[in-house]
């Protein structure tokens, strides 16, 4: 390869896309950063971010200044790059399966710029797909429009990506593993590169196989993931039923065996985010199809779902009755650090409050444009988080946040119109609530039962 090929383009520039993008460019990589939204791209000219992550804008705004991350929507420009990334979104599509849409016309532009280019590029899938997409949808749809043949003029490899939002720019610098999937060695081997040339000998480990392997990995570790998480809620929902139990000491005392690991145990609303619904879905969906109903997945997403039907349930136990109660609800973003509404749970929280009776009032430091224009007039937004328990009968804790964390108890007994707290991620601690009434997820009853 010439040395031009430190030049890098990606193919979509949402989270996934725009994290790798800045990161790359962190480490004197140029990108080619190439979205078809316009409005996103003129902003992303100016060195604005048009997501929130942490880190993002200042290293953006530093590769914007030194030449170093240049975002177009004329995908021509991609044929001076060695490597070209596709980060375009994959979402869900009614039974399930993921909406390929995306990805063909992404794929399809990209090799009609490529018809008349004669150097080598590598393609690379960073986009989560089920297993098979890179080799039948992707392989032959670049062949057609590119007149090229993978393998020979071509390269091609399925690399998921694992970055968790919120931490994105520390997971795009420190992956715990790259996980390579291709056909042909040449394409492994100009991938590896690039890696090594980002990472150089902090490299974490690297696993190459076919690309339907590296498809699968990206599903696997997403649904044992989602697995532990409503493994833990489903204890969670027994220590509740269980006088002097708290749902936290038993994470801490089995999170210790480093069979089951701390991590991902944390007892909550649920999981929600743009990937672990949409990946269980499709992995159910891909299962099915193979004539093999994974029982376990089914488990693991109706848990979920019934677990934002447990937060409101602790509300109304609270409360009597939720009907025409003002219901504060504390963070919408479906973790902490982010922005990002997709599949969180506070939105499934606030349509059974609203389903109950409940007048909602909604508050997050960076979630509320993202809520507004998903929910509109139908809730009411406060400007601050003291605006948003004024005057209110129940507060729901549904995001961890630095400034939601801060409340103390005399704060929701001054403000609130009487007040009773819903803990559903266990941010409080419970002793120091007891002026007030507190109830959490995962928190049994503090007198011990009779039986
Ligand atoms: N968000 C995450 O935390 C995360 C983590 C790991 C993997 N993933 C996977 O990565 C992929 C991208 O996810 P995301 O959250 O970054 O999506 P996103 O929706 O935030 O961004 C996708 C971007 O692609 C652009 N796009 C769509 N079609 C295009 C085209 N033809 N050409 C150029 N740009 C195009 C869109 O305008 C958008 O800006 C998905 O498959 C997702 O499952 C996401």
């Amino acid at each position: 390869m010439k040395s031009r090929k430190t030049v890098v383009s990606i193919i979509g520039l949402g989270y996934v896309g725009l994290c790798t993008a800045v990161t790359f460019a962190s480490r004197g990589i140029k990108i080619i950063g190439i979205d078809v939204d316009r409005k996103r791209v003129e902003q992303l000219q100016k060195g604005e971010a048009p997501i929130y992550e942490p880190k993002l804008d200042g290293m953006l705004k530093i590769a914007v200044k030194k030449g170093l991350f240049q975002a177009s929507d004329d995908i021509s420009l991609v044929s001076s790059s060695g490597v070209i990334f596709l980060t375009v979104g994959t979402p869900s599509q009614g039974d399930g399966s993921i909406d390929l849409t995306f990805i063909k016309n992404a794929t399809d532009s990209l090799g009609k710029s490529l018809r008349q280019d004669d150097d080598y590029h590598v393609v690379v899938v960073k986009s989560t797909v089920v297993p098979g997409t890179t080799n039948n949808v992707v392989r032959p749809s670049l062949e057609d429009s590119s007149r090229k043949k993978i393998g020979k003029e071509l390269g091609l490899c399925a690399n998921p990506e694992f970055l968790r939002e919120g931490t994105a720019i520390e997971d795009a610098l420190n992956p715990d593993k790259i996980v390579i999937g291709s056909n042909d060695k040449k394409s492994t081997e100009e991938l590896t590169k690039l890696y090594r040339r980002f990472y150089g000998s902090r490299r974490s480990s690297l696993f190459t196989m076919s690309p339907e392997a590296a498809e699968l990995v990206k599903y696997a570790s997403n649904a044992f993931l989602a697995t532990k998480v409503s493994f833990i809620n489903t204890i969670a929902n027994i220590a509740e039923r269980t006088s002097g139990v708290d749902v936290g000491v038993i994470a801490d005392a089995i999170g210790s065996d480093p069979r089951i690991g701390k991590l991902f145990l944390k007892a909550g609303p649920g999981y929600g985010g743009s990937c672990f619904h949409k990946d269980l879905q499709a992995l159910i969906n891909y299962s099915q199809r193979r004539g093999y109903d994974p029982l376990l997945l089914h488990a693991t997403e109706e848990i979920n779902e019934n677990q934002a039907m447990r937060v409101v349930d602790i509300a109304e136990e609270l409360l009597g009755s939720l009907l025409e109660k003002r219901v504060s609800v504390l963070g919408l973003a479906f973790k902490r650090d982010t922005d990002d509404i997709r599949e969180a749970p506070s939105l499934r929280v606030i349509e059974k409050l609203k389903q109950r009776g409940a007048q909602v009032v909604a508050y997050d430091p960076m979630a509320m444009p993202n809520t507004k224009a998903k929910l509109g007039d139908s809730i009411d937004y406060a400007r601050n988080i003291l605006g948003a328990i004024e005057g209110t009968d129940c507060a729901v804790i549904m995001t961890e946040w630095d400034a939601i964390r801060k409340l103390k108890a005399k704060d929701f007994k001054e403000y609130m119109r009487s007040p009773n707290v819903v803990d559903a991620r266990k941010v409080y601690d419970p002793k120091a609530f007891r002026q007030i009434r507190y109830a959490a997820v995962g928190l049994g009853p503090l007198v011990p039962d009779c039986e």
